[in-house]
C-alpha cells in the first residue's frame, strides 16, 4: 500500500514536470513567424474539418502549439504539416509557406478533386504525402519540378492518372515512390525512367494497370533500389533480366501478374534478396539452382504458377530461409533431406499440390521447427511421415491426399494437441479413435479408415469432419456425452460412416451448429423435436438412413437453414407448409421418401430455392402453378456456395478451413454428387410421384432453370407452348406421363439442351425439324405411337411433310430462328464463360478450384466435356 501510493506521487511529479517542460520549452523558444501563421489560417479557411482536427489552429494560440505544425525553433518558420482526415480545398496560401518541407494529408478526403497544381511551386519540399485522399484525375506535370523531393506518396487515389512519366525525370532526388493503384495503363517507357533516379531505394507500383516492364531501348540499371512492388498489374511477358541488375534490391513482388517463362538463372546475381514474391503468374520450368546464392532469403513464394521440374538441391542452402511456399505448381521429383540441410529458420512450408514425392528417412530429424506445415497433394506415404514427432510448435498440419496407408502412431494423437488445424483427409490413415481426445480448432479426417466410436472433443473443437470412415457405435452416445456437452462446434460431417442409434434428445448441447452432416449412416428412428434448438443451423444432412415418422414443426424455427437434405429415407407424412417461411431455404431435397398429400403452394415463397428435388415419392395433386415466383429460378443471380470458410478461420489456413457442401443429384437420368459446382445447379425434379393435371404453362417463365423431370407421373395435357423461353434448360425429362399433342417447335431453339426423354407418352405429330432435336437418339422419343420424324423410324405422312415448322407451334421464339445458329454460338460462349471464366478470374475460386481439381467428380465432366461433345456435335449437324 504504502510504496504504491510513493509510485503514484512519483508518477504524478514527473508527469506534471514532463507536461510543463512541454509548455514552457515552447514558451521560451521564438515564436512562430507571423506571416506563415495567417498563411495557414487561410489555408484551414478552405479546408473542411469534419473531425475536428484543426480546433487547435485559432488565431489566438502560438502556431508553434497546432496540431500538426512544426517549425524550426531558431527561425519561427513552419517546415511541416501533417493534416488527417480533411477534405474541402487546398488553398494556394501553403505557397507562402517558404520553408516548408514536409507536407502530409493523411487519409483525407479531396472527393475526388484534382492535385492542386501550385505543389509543383513548392520547392522546397522534400517529402509529399498525397496517398489515400480521394484525389482524381491527371496527376500535375508540375510535381517534376519538385527537384528536392525525396518521398513522394500518391497511392490509393484510384481514379488518378498519370498519361505518362517523362515530367517525373527532373525528380532527381527521389527515393521513395510510392503510386499503387493510381492508374497508368498508356505508358510504355515508365520503367526506364524510374531506372535513371541514381538514390531510389523503394518503388511501389502495385495495381497500376501496367501492361510492360520491357522496352526496346534497354534500361539504365537501378543501382540503389532496395524494394520493388510490381504486383497486380498486367504484365503478360517474360520477367525482364534487367530487374537482376539491381545490386541491392532486397524485396521483390511480382504476384499477381500474368508473367510467362521461367525464372532466369540470374535470379543468383541478387545476393541481398530476402524477399521474393512470384505468386499467381504463369511462370514455367524448374527453380533456377542459383537460388541457392540468395544467402538472406527469408521468405520464397512461387506458389500458384506452373513450374514443372524439380527442386535444386541448392535450396538446402538458404539458411535464412523461413517461409517456403511453392504451392499449386507442376514440380515434379523427389525432395529429400538434402534439400532442407541448412534450413535451421524455416517456419512454414507450403508444398501442396505440387507433384513432388517426399522421400525421408523415418528417423530424419529435420534442423527446423515449423508452425505451418502444408503437403496435401504430394506424395508422402504410404508410411506415416515419422519426423513429425520432432515438430513442437506446428499450428497447421495439411496432410490431405498424401499417399498415407498407416496407422496414426500412438504419439500422434498427443502430438496434435497444440495444431489448430488439421486436415488428414483423402488418405488411407488407420486407427481406432475411441479413446481419443481432440484439441485442434478445425479437423479434418475425411475419408481414411479410422473406426470405433467417435472421438471426444475438447471445448476447442470448431470443425470436425470425420465423414467416410468406419465410425461406427450409437450417435446418441457421442451427443449426450458429457464431455461433449459443452462443446462449441459449428461444422460435424459424420457422413458415410456405421452409426446408429437415433439422433437424441440432447441436441440442446449442440446449438453453435452451422451444418450438421449425418447421412448415409444406419440412424434409424424419428426426426427428434430438439431438432428446433439448432438455431444456427444453415445446412442440415440426415440423407440416406432409416429415419421415420414425419418432420417435425419445430424444424422452422431453424430459420437460417440454407440447405435441407432429407432425402433416401422411410419418412412420411405431408410436406409442411410451413417450409414456405425458411426464407433462406435454398436447396431442399426430400427424395426418396414416403411423403404424400400435394406439394405445399408455399414452396412458391422460396424465393432462393434453386433446388427443388421431391422425386420418388407419393405427392399427389398438380404441380403448382405458383411456382413461377421462386425468383431464384427467373432472375439471374449467384448459386448455391457450397464453400463454406468461416470467417474467423480464413486467410492462411486455407488448406483445412475449407468445409464444401455436398449433395447427390440425378441431372440427367444418372446420379451424381455435386460440391462447388452447385453453384451452377438450377433445377426442379418431381419425378416418380402420382402428380395429376397439365404442366403449368407458368413453368416457362422459369428462365434460369437448367434441369427439368417431370418424368413418371400422371401428367396430361401438352408440353407448354413457350418451353423455349427457358433458356437455360440442359436436361428435359417428361417421359411416361400422358402428355399429349405435338411437341413444341420452341422446344428446338433450348440451344444447351443435351438430355431429352419424352418417351411413353401420347405426343403426336412430326418431330421438329432442322435443330439438335435430332441429335438425340429414338430412346428419347419412343413410345409415343403418333410421333414421327427423324430420329423415329416412322416417316410422316406426305401431308404431315409438308406442314412448316410455324404452323406447328406458333410462338414469338421463330423470329429468332434466322438467328439461330449465331445465337447457338454465343449462348454457348456466355455458358462456358460464366463457368470458366468464374473459374480462371476469380482468385479465389481459381484457388479452391485447384485445390479439388481431383475431387471434381461432375462438374467438369458434364458441364464442359458434355457440352464440348455436344457443341461439336452441333456443329457437325449444322453443315450438313
Ligand atoms: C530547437 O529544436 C532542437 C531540435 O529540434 C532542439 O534540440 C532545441 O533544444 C530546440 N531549442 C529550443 C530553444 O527549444
Ligand atoms: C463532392 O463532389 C460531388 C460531385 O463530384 C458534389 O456533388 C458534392 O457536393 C461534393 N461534396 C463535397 C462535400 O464537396
Ligand atoms: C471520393 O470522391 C467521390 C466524388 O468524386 C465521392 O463520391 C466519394 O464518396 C469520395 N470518397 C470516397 C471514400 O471515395
Ligand atoms: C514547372 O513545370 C511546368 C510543367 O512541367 C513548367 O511549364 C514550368 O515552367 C515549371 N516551373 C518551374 C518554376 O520550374
Ligand atoms: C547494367 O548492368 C549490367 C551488368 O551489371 C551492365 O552490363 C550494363 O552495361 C549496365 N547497363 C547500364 C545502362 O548501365
Ligand atoms: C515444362 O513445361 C514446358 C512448357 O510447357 C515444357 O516445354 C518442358 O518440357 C517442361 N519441362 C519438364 C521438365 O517437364
Ligand atoms: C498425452 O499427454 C498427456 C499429458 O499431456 C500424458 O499424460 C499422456 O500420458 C499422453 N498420452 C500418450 C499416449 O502419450
Ligand atoms: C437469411 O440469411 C441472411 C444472411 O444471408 C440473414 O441475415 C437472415 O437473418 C436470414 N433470414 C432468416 C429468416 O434467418
Ligand atoms: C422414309 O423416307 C425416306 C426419304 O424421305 C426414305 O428414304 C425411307 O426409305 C423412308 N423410310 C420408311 C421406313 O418409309
Ligand atoms: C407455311 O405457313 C405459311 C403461313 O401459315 C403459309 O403461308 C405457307 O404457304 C406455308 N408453307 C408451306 C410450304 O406449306
Amino acid at each position: 500500500m504504502g510504496t504504491s501510493f510513493v509510485a503514484h506521487v512519483f508518477f504524478l511529479l514527473w508527469f506534471f514536470a514532463t507536461t510543463f517542460s512541454f509548455f514552457f520549452k515552447a514558451e521560451s523558444s521564438v515564436t512562430c513567424n507571423e506571416k506563415d501563421k495567417q498563411a495557414l489560417l487561410n489555408f484551414k479557411q478552405g479546408l473542411s474539418d469534419p473531425y475536428g482536427v484543426l480546433s487547435s489552429w485559432s488565431d489566438q494560440e502560438d502556431c508553434s502549439r497546432w496540431d500538426g505544425v512544426v517549425y524550426d525553433n531558431k527561425t519561427g518558420r513552419v517546415t511541416e504539416l501533417s493534416v488527417y482526415w480533411v477534405g474541402g480545398e487546398i488553398s494556394g496560401s501553403l505557397l507562402q509557406l517558404e520553408h516548408l518541407n514536409y507536407l502530409d494529408f493523411l487519409e483525407s478526403d479531396f472527393n475526388g478533386t484534382a492535385i492542386p497544381t501550385f505543389l509543383g511551386s513548392m520547392a522546397s519540399l522534400t517529402y509529399l504525402d498525397l496517398g489515400n485522399s480521394n484525389f482524381s484525375g491527371r496527376i500535375p506535370h508540375q510535381l517534376g519540378n519538385l527537384s528536392n523531393l525525396r518521398y513522394l506518396d500518391l497511392s490509393g487515389n484510384d481514379y488518378l492518372y498519370a498519361d505518362n512519366f517523362h515530367w517525373m525525370s527532373n525528380l532527381s532526388s527521389i527515393q521513395y515512390l510510392d503510386l499503387s493503384r493510381t492508374k497508368h495503363q498508356s505508358e510504355v517507357g515508365w520503367f526506364q525512367i524510374m531506372s535513371t533516379f541514381p538514390s531510389l531505394s523503394t518503388l511501389i507500383v502495385s495495381d497500376c494497370e501496367l501492361v510492360n516492364l520491357n522496352s526496346s531501348l534497354g534500361f539504365g540499371n537501378f543501382t540503389s533500389l532496395q524494394y520493388l512492388d510490381l504486383s497486380d498489374n498486367l504484365f503478360s511477358h517474360e520477367i525482364p533480366l534487367s530487374i537482376f541488375n539491381s545490386p541491392k534490391l532486397e524485396s521483390l513482388d511480382l504476384n499477381s501478374n500474368k508473367l510467362i517463362g521461367k525464372i532466369p538463372e540470374s535470379l543468383g546475381q541478387l545476393k541481398q534478396l530476402t524477399y521474393l514474391y512470384l505468386t499467381h503468374n504463369s511462370l514455367s520450368g524448374p527453380i533456377p539452382s542459383s537460388i541457392g546464392n540468395l544467402s538472406y532469403l527469408k521468405d520464397l513464394d512461387l506458389s500458384d504458377n506452373q513450374l514443372n521440374g524439380t527442386i535444386p538441391k541448392t535450396l538446402g542452402l538458404l539458411s535464412n530461409l523461413e517461409n517456403l511456399s511453392i504451392r499449386n505448381n507442376f514440380l515434379t521429383g523427389t525432395v529429400d533431406e538434402e534439400h532442407f540441410s541448412k534450413l535451421s529458420k524455416l517456419e512454414t512450408l507450403g508444398i501442396s499440390h505440387t507433384h513432388l514425392f517426399f522421400n525421408v528417412k523415418s528417423n530424419w530429424v529435420p534442423p527446423f521447427q515449423l508452425k505451418s506445415i502444408t503437403m496435401s497433394s504430394c506424395k508422402i506415404g504410404p508410411n506415416f511421415p515419422t519426423w513429425l514427432q520432432t515438430q513442437r510448435y506446428v499450428l497447421e498440419l495439411g496432410l490431405s491426399k498424401s499417399e498415407i496407408a498407416d496407422k496414426a502412431p500412438s504419439w500422434f494423437w498427443n502430438w496434435t494437441s497444440n495444431i489448430m488445424f488439421i486436415n488428414l483427409s483423402d488418405n488411407q490413415i488407420e486407427g481406432d479413435v475411441s479413446e481419443i481426445v481432440l484439441y485442434s480448432r478445425v479437423i479434418n479426417l475425411r475419408s481414411n479408415h479410422f473406426k470405433g466410436q467417435m472421438p471426444q472433443l475438447s471445448t476447442n473443437v470448431a470443425w470436425l469432419n470425420i465423414a467416410n470412415n468406419s465410425i461406427s457405435g450409437p450417435i446418441s452416445s457421442f451427443m449426450c456425452q458429457k464431455m461433449n456437452r459443452k462443446n462449441i462446434l459449428m461444422v460435424l460431417d459424420v457422413s458415410n460412416n456405421l452409426l446408429t442409434g437415433a439422433i437424441p434428445h440432447c441436441l440442446k448441447y449442440w446449438q453453435s451448429l452451422t451444418h450438421l452432416n449425418l447421412g448415409s449412416n444406419d440412424i434409424s428412428g424419428r426426426i427428434p423435436y430438439s431438432m428446433g434448438s439448432l438455431v444456427a443451423l444453415q445446412s442440415l444432412h440426415v440423407q440416406h438412413n432409416r429415419i421415420s415418422g414425419d418432420i417435425p414443426s419445430s424444424l422452422k424455427k431453424c430459420s437460417n437453414l440454407r440447405l435441407i437434405d432429407i432425402g433416401e429415407n422411410p419418412l412420411s407424412g405431408a410436406i409442411p407448409p410451413w417450409i414456405g417461411e425458411m426464407t433462406n431455404l435454398t436447396i431442399l431435397r426430400l427424395r426418396s421418401n414416403g411423403f404424400k398429400g400435394q406439394i405445399p403452394l408455399q414452396i412458391c415463397q422460396l424465393s432462393s430455392l434453386i433446388v427443388l428435388d421431391l422425386a420418388n415419392n407419393s405427392l399427389s395433386g398438380h404441380i403448382p402453378n405458383c411456382l413461377k415466383n421462386i425468383d431464384a429460378m427467373t432472375i439471374s443471380s449467384p448459386g448455391f456456395e457450397a464453400q463454406y470458410t468461416s470467417d474467423h478461420l480464413s486467410g492462411m489456413f486455407l488448406d483445412s478451413s475449407i468445409y464444401f457442401e455436398n449433395l447427390m443429384l440425378v441431372p440427367k437420368g444418372v446420379e451424381l454428387e455435386y460440391e462447388e459446382n452447385l453453384r451452377f445447379v438450377k433445377m426442379i425434379d418431381l419425378s416418380s410421384n402420382n402428380l395429376s393435371g397439365s404442366i403449368p404453362s407458368e413453368i416457362s417463365v422459369l428462365s434460369e432453370l437448367c434441369f427439368l423431370n417431370l418424368s413418371q407421373n400422371q401428367l396430361i395435357g401438352k408440353i407448354p407452348e413457350k418451353i423455349g423461353i427457358m433458356k437455360k434448360l440442359e436436361s428435359i425429362d417428361l417421359s411416361q406421363n400422358h402428355l399429349s399433342g405435338e411437341i413444341p417447335s420452341s422446344l428446338s431453339s433450348l440451344t444447351f439442351l443435351s438430355h431429352l426423354n419424352l418417351s411413353y407418352n401420347n405426343l403426336s405429330g412430326k418431330i421438329p425439324l432442322g435443330t439438335q432435336l435430332q441429335t438425340f437418339d429414338a430412346l428419347s422419343y419412343i413410345g409415343n405411337t403418333q410421333l414421327c420424324g427423324y430420329p423415329l423410324p416412322r416417316n410422316c405422312t406426305i401431308g404431315e411433310e409438308s406442314q412448316n415448322r410455324t404452323s406447328i407451334g406458333k410462338i414469338e421464339e421463330d423470329s429468332d430462328n434466322s438467328n439461330f445458329y449465331i445465337g447457338m454460338g454465343v449462348g454457348f460462349a456466355v455458358g462456358f464463360w460464366a463457368v470458366c471464366g468464374v473459374l480462371f478470374f476469380n482468385r479465389t475460386w481459381r484457388h479452391a478450384y485447384f485445390r479439388f481439381f481431383d475431387d471434381m467428380k461432375d462438374w467438369v465432366y458434364v458441364t464442359t466435356v458434355l457440352n464440348v461433345n455436344w457443341l461439336l456435335e452441333k456443329l457437325r449437324s449444322c453443315h450438313l
